[in-house]
């Protein structure tokens, strides 16, 4: 029986080997973490991360052909393909800080790979890195002692958080890189038999290592300029009385442009936008591209504009003050069905409406615990309530950060009756019925739209 084992029990590394280990009885697959309580996690009926569809999946296969421990060097020698699926986080400190990816996780990682591995392996870059880090990763295996045969693979994920069970069991294409050599495509053809289980072979596509790192880097890049570029014609449409959702219906209706991910929004968060962004325009300007870095940081500056703008939308709107107004913050997951929050915009706009001594009070369905996190330096100064109806209650204002489905379901009408008057709704997310609001009474200001006031 082959052995897969993945080192990084994450938002990646758990269900997606959850799902090869469901689609794939015939191989043993490991997952192992340094995050003791992760693995125990893991192990659990709580896991720790949620993802719709991701309980039944993981309940039917774990400690059958699925198995979570810490043991990394055990799992190492055991394993014929290790895929490595550790954090990537921006750096903070140094060289790059603040764009460079931080590679000190990933280069661990190879380092106990190379100290473990006692026959030869293949080696799955699985996280999203920098074009030509798989150069780095095969020095390191085959430094000193060379008994033993590496060959590094990427195969870059591109799951989306909150769909992740859905997009990995029906991925839009599987992508493997390797080098062309005897070995490599040897190692390739290992790898697209794995995903061959279950994903028809012609949205299994092979690449040279480069183009598959870059393509990563690309995809999400061209995602979120989708969103930037949406977002930034919002701005216009509140100065024009354009209406964005219109805008976006027809050029979606483009073949060429099409319809998805042109959803006007507070902006774009997530672990991975961001961060992935800012790495591709550090690797431009460390190429000497100047003008395509400062192209792309430009996707990462118009989220920032729309957050701000957002937030400061809310502050003119109620007569330039949110000073002691309570302000309830609908969804602060970055988006809906996640308990995500990493990069949400939700933290900008909170910790706005702060400065500007707004009374804020956070609802969320999942998020809670980590918004708490999030924002463990201003405990005393947020209040956190699951009840959305109990949030609002006294409320001068509703801010709708996240897409929860749930938010567009509620007693509107109680809701109205319970707050302060005039009350307000921003909707970041053009999730609601507007219309139907303005009608209970809500002074409504949507994103890209014509405000419907009764002021
Ligand atoms: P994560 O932080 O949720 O998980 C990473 C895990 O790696 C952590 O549990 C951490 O403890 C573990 N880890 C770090 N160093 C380790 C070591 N030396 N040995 C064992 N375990 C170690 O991160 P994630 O969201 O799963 O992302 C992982 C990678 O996948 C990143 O590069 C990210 O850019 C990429 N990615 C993420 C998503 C997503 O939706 N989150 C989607 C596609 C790609
Ligand atoms: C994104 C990509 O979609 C995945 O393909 C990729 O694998 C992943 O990043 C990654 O590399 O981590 P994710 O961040 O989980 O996935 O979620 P998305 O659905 O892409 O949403 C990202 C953000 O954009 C969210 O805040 C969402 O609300 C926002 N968004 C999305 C909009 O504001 N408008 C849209 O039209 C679409």
């Amino acid at each position: 029986m082959k052995t897969i084992l993945c080192i990084g029990a994450g938002y990646v590394g758990g269900p997606t080997m959850a799902m090869i280990a469901k689609k794939c009885p015939d191989i043993k697959v490991l997952v192992v973490d340094i995050d003791a309580a992760r693995i125990k996690a893991w192990q659990s009926d709580r896991l720790p991360i949620y993802e719709p569809g991701l309980a039944e999946l993981v309940k039917a296969t774990l400690n059958k052909n699925l198995f979570f421990s810490t043991d990394v060097a055990a799992g190492i020698r055991e394993a014929d393909i290790i895929f490595v699926s550790v954090n990537t986080p921006t750096k903070s400190f140094g060289q790059g800080a603040g764009r460079a990816a931080d590679l000190q996780y990933w280069e661990k990682t190879a380092r106990e790979i190379k100290a473990n591995a006692t026959s030869d392996k293949i080696v799955v870059e699985k996280s999203t890195l920098p074009v030509r880090t798989a150069e780095a990763m095969e020095r390191i295996l085959h430094s000193g002692n060379k008994t033993v045969h590496f060959e590094v693979l990427s195969n870059p994920e591109f799951l989306a958080e909150g769909t992740a069970t859905k997009d990995l069991e029906t991925p839009d294409r599987i992508l493997i890189g390797g080098h062309d050599t005897e070995s490599g495509r040897r190692a390739v053809a290992s790898l697209v038999d794995v995903y061959a289980h279950w994903v028809p072979r012609n949205r299994i596509l092979t690449t040279s290592v480069w183009s598959s790192e870059l393509s990563k880097l690309a995809a999400n890049a061209f995602l979120a300029q989708r969103i930037s570029s949406i977002n930034s014609l919002s701005a216009l449409c509140e100065r024009t009385e354009a209406n964005i959702s219109e805008v976006a219906r027809a050029i979606g209706m483009d073949a060429r442009i099409g319809a998805r991910f042109l959803n006007a929004s507070v902006g774009f968060g997530g672990s991975c936008f961001k961060k992935d962004i800012l790495n591709l325009v550090y690797l431009c300007q460390h190429y000497g591209l100047t003008e395509v870095a400062a192209y792309w940081e430009q996707v990462v500056t118009m989220n920032e504009y729309q957050e701000d703008r957002f937030a400061r939308k809310m502050s003119s709107t109620m007569f330039n003050t949110v000073a002691g107004k309570r302000i309830a913050v609908f969804g602060f997951a970055f988006k809906a069905d996640t308990g995500d929050t990493r990069e949400s915009p939700a933290i900008r706009v909170c910790r706005y409406l702060i400065e500007e001594r707004a009374a804020v009070v956070v609802t969320d369905p999942k998020a809670l615990d980590n918004a708490k996190k999030d924002l463990a330096d201003l405990a005393g100064k947020i209040t956190y309530e699951p009840d959305p109806y109990k949030a609002a209650e006294g409320a001068h204002a509703l801010a709708v950060v996240t897409d929860w489905a749930d938010y567009a379901t509620l007693d509107y009408k109680r809701i109205y009756d319970s707050m302060i008057k005039p009350a307000f709704i921003f909707d970041g997310r053009n999730c609601l019925d507007h219309k139907a609001l303005f009608e209970i009474g809500f002074n409504v200001h949507p994103i890209g739209k014509v405000p419907l006031s009764h002021l």
